[in-house]
């Protein structure tokens, strides 16, 4: 273990699709295990690949796979569902006086609307954290790279929008503050809940954004193949994630044969320290062929 690690350490499977991202994190996960770490491998993918890796069936419940892994898949629409109702709660108590308003055909096309699937992983993965217990690694392999990417960004770009939104409430306090004086004489003592909210939302999002760039608490793994076409998404994947200082910790190079040369992607991702994963010849499943796989292996990464 990496002495300056922070427990549970979040390990995430990123990279194009069909590249090896279950394939990688299911390695990783049952590596990890094996070594006696207790780890738990989260699917975030909604077309969830685990069952058929490990040959059994999953859901949100942990199914243990050995004495120190457990696998569970997440329900985004579960998550998107409690989300929703989640805002419609919050929504009721802020604004009462809307009820006059047709709000429940709102939330209706709210579920249809762009970004509710981050919201709804993000959701989930605080509530993994909230009870991870004494879980040393989470391991998460996560959705293709479009949704991924917003999933990864989502705090960043949830703190310009709630950032503008709490300043816009302070104005408007502010002038409230004044009317009231000028009505009643005195100064009006309120706690707003709007204000309150917004602050809480920022909080939360700060920690998160901190969480993601953190690589003592995170560590982003780039799946990627030998040809062209995981190459270039790689690269574009890095370089989106460098906007918001958002580093890629490990180059997983799946499905390698032996004889390529892979000096390119060491210059291309600036770095030496890469996993290197050999074809296995057929599709790689089943626990017996991974444990067999793994043990074959001259080096794993050290998270
Ligand atoms: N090292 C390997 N050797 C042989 N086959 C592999 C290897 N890694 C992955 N595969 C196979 O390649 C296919 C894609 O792998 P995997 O499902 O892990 O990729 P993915 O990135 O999770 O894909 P998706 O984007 O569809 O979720 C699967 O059929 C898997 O069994
Ligand atoms: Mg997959």
């Amino acid at each position: 273990m990496n002495k300056k690690t922070t427990y549970p350490k979040n390990i995430f499977f990123i990279g194009k699709g069909g590249a090896g991202k279950s394939t990688s994190s299911a390695l990783t996960a049952l590596h990890l295990s094996l070594n006696k770490h207790k780890t738990l491998l989260v699917s975030m993918d909604p077309a969830h690949n685990q069952s058929d890796i490990f040959e059994r069936r999953f859901s949100e419940k942990p199914v243990p796979v050995n004495d120190h892994l457990s696998v569970i898949e997440i329900d985004t629409e579960k998550w998107i569902d409690k989300y929703l109702t989640d805002i419609r709660h919050q929504v009721r108590r802020s604004y009462s006086y809307l009820t006059a308003f047709n709000l429940e055909k709102y939330f209706d096309v709210l579920k249809y609307s762009p970004g509710i699937e981050e919201y709804a992983l993000i959701s989930a993965f605080q509530n993994i954290l909230k009870n991870a217990g004494d879980t040393a690694y989470l391991v998460f392999d996560m959705p293709p790279t479009a949704l991924t990417l917003k999933f990864l960004t989502l705090p960043d770009l949830s703190l310009i929008w709630l950032n503008n939104l709490l300043d816009l409430r302070q104005k408007i306090l502010e002038k409230k503050e004044i009317i009231s004086r000028i009505k009643f004489g005195h100064k009006e003592l309120e706690t707003d809940k709007i204000k309150n909210n917004l602050q809480q939302q920022i909080a939360t999002y700060e920690q998160l954004r901190a969480l993601f760039k953190d690589t003592h608490q995170t560590s982003l793994n780039l799946v990627l193949n030998t040809g062209k076409l995981s190459f270039n998404e790689s690269l574009l994947i890095v370089k989106k994630l460098e906007k918001f200082q958002i580093p890629v910790s490990h180059i997983f190079l799946n499905k390698y044969h032996k004889g390529f040369d892979i000096s390119h992607i060491k210059k291309a991702f600036k770095t030496s320290n890469i996993q290197i994963l050999p074809h296995y010849g057929t599709e790689l499943t089943g626990l017996k062929n991974l444990t067999v796989y793994l043990e074959k292996l001259d080096r794993f990464i050290e998270f």
